[in-house]
């Protein structure tokens, strides 16, 4: 199976800071450092790095070029990728000295999708392959839309949550992978169960993945459930964990291994990604993450 990625592309910059900056706070940060990052990237470049086929499509600027570059040296196909004169998404992060984040956005590149390009992309693509969508790029609900006519797999992270979620039909979901805040959007409830019960009522033939932060993971398929613990590492930067998850996720369907072989390596890849600083050059690869299952 093939993954197709229409997925945003970022320069990351990222302050190191005592503590997140509070409203009307002013504060001098202690370091800027510019690292490669956007949802849709991190994802291609695990689920590449986890040693799935993966193609990725969208638009980068010209300062964003180098974006492509990292995202060809791990494996992906940039064939599909296009430039434009417009300025590169890229995104303004906090992290605190006990690694948390805080994060704004500017779409740029990222929302120069057009319905006559998507359809382009997906003409090369078939019923055996996987589409996997996160909510920084713009018409999403057209792509969901028209892989479902395809009979693609199509795999959603609807983050960051928006409005544009509402307008996406779960129904033509595979796979919906989210934190508890995404699941409490959508669902309105608070508990992990009920938000599990409420897709299980709603969308019975939709997959989900609930992540849990520091307490792991919950598959959810039919009357299946999985849990997986997540792995306890000291935490650097928390940044792309959960991309990281959902990109060894996806490699890991494409791949035809078992819920709970992919659900083990999927967190093993986020716990190391925790570990070092920054977006891509925190994702590990197949072969890290073989080594720190053993050890
Ligand atoms: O999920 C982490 C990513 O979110 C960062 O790389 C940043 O670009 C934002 O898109």
């Amino acid at each position: 199976m093939k993954i197709l990625n229409f997925g945003s592309c970022n320069i990351d910059y990222v302050y190191s800071l005592d503590h997140i900056v509070k409203e009307g706070e002013t504060q001098t940060s202690l370091l800027l450092e510019t690292f490669a990052g956007g949802k849709g990237l991190n994802q291609s470049l695990a689920a590449a790095r986890a040693g799935a086929e993966v193609y990725h499509a969208g638009y980068i600027g010209s300062e964003g070029i180098f974006l492509k570059e990292i995202l060809k040296d791990s494996g992906a196909d940039v064939s599909y990728m296009r430039e434009t004169k417009k300025k590169n998404g890229h995104a303004v992060i906090q992290v605190s000295k006990n690694g948390e984040n805080s994060i704004f956005l500017y779409p740029g590149s990222n929302e120069m999708l057009t319905r006559e390009y998507i359809d382009c992309v997906l003409n090369d693509f078939s019923p055996n392959d996987i589409v996997i969508l996160q909510n920084e790029v713009n018409l999403v609900d057209y792509i969901v839309k028209r892989a479902f006519e395809k009979e693609m797999t199509v795999v959603l992270n609807p983050s960051p949550y928006n409005k544009k979620i509402e307008n996406i039909d779960l129904n033509m979901l595979s796979y919906l992978i989210l934190n508890e805040v995404e699941a409490e959007d959508i669902t309105g409830n608070k508990a992990p169960d009920d938000c599990l019960d409420f897709f299980k009522k709603n969308y019975p033939h939709l997959s989900v993945v609930l992540t849990l932060g520091a307490k792991g993971s919950v598959f959810l398929s039919g009357e299946k459930r999985v849990f997986q613990p997540a792995y306890k590492v000291s935490v650097v930067d928390t940044t792309a964990a959960g991309d990281t998850f959902t990109g060894y996720f996806v490699a890991g369907i494409a791949k035809n291994e078992e819920i709970g072989e992919i659900l083990k390596t999927s967190a093993f890849a986020a716990a190391l990604t925790v570990s070092k600083k920054g977006a891509a050059p925190s994702i590990p690869t197949l072969k890290e993450v073989s080594e720190a299952i053993k050890n």
